[in-house]
């Protein structure tokens, strides 16, 4: 079975009628996002969901799970989300399908944040995964000056050749930095930077880490604050 099928499916038996639900976004947010639909059908779920991103929205849409804008909700019982990398602490770099912004917002309302990833995704140290810095288009190269000086390599990134434009109408640079010592420090310092939006880097977040597994076993891990 597919190991990020194993954790998105689990992920949702978390989810009780009548809860306020955030929807994340990629290929293991899918699955969730499928097993929610079952269950809003079959169980008669009454759900009040965000998601996070349009491609997100569309699917929960197709699937008649009920979605709620950003000003109707305050407050989420549980979000779902993959995540493109996650350390020893539970730290995530997000952002790999561009939908960081809104999933960080909703991150930040939370009650329940449950991670969702494969086996290969589990690092001692983040920063294999190149780091998505949201940022506005005007002015991207001198943004692009300052990330370089905290010593990345970072990318404009691009779709059809084209830089890639995230939902919110933004641009993306991916940085390298090839290990993250210090999550916090370093998203501290990117917040400084003109012209940033918002930063792959959800430190202190993760509640519960469920990964699936090739072999079609599925780990849980608690975090005790
Ligand atoms: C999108 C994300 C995704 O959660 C992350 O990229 C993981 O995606 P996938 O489940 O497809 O591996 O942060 O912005």
């Amino acid at each position: 079975m597919n190991p990020k099928q194993i954790a998105g499916e689990k992920a949702a038996s978390y989810i009780k009628d009548g809860m306020n639900v955030g929807l994340g976004t990629g290929s293991t947010s899918f699955f969730a996002i499928q097993k929610i639909g079952d269950r809003v059908k079959n169980e008669g779920l009454k759900l009040k969901c965000i998601a996070t991103s349009n491609e997100s929205e569309k699917l929960a849409r197709e699937l008649n799970i009920p979605i709620y804008g950003f000003d109707e909700i305050k407050e989420l019982d549980i979000t779902i989300d993959g995540a493109d990398e996650v350390d020893k602490d539970f730290n995530l770099i997000k952002g790999g399908g561009g939908a960081l912004l809104r999933e960080k917002i909703i991150a930040y309302i939370t009650k329940h944040y449950i991670i969702i990833v494969d086996e290969s995704k589990v690092a001692e140290t983040l920063g294999k995964f190149h780091l998505p810095v949201e940022v506005v288009q005007f002015g991207w190269q001198r943004t692009f000056d300052h990330l370089q000086n905290l010593g990345c390599v970072p990318t404009l990134r691009q779709k059809n050749n084209q830089p890639f434009i995230t939902d919110n109408g933004n641009y993306i640079l991916d940085c390298d930095f090839k290990k993250i010592e210090n999550p916090k420090s370093l998203e501290a310092a990117i917040h400084e930077i003109p012209g940033v939006v918002e930063i792959g880097l959800f430190i202190d977040r993760t509640n519960t880490l469920i990964v699936g597994h090739s072999d079609g076993e599925v780990e849980i891990f608690e975090k005790t604050k």
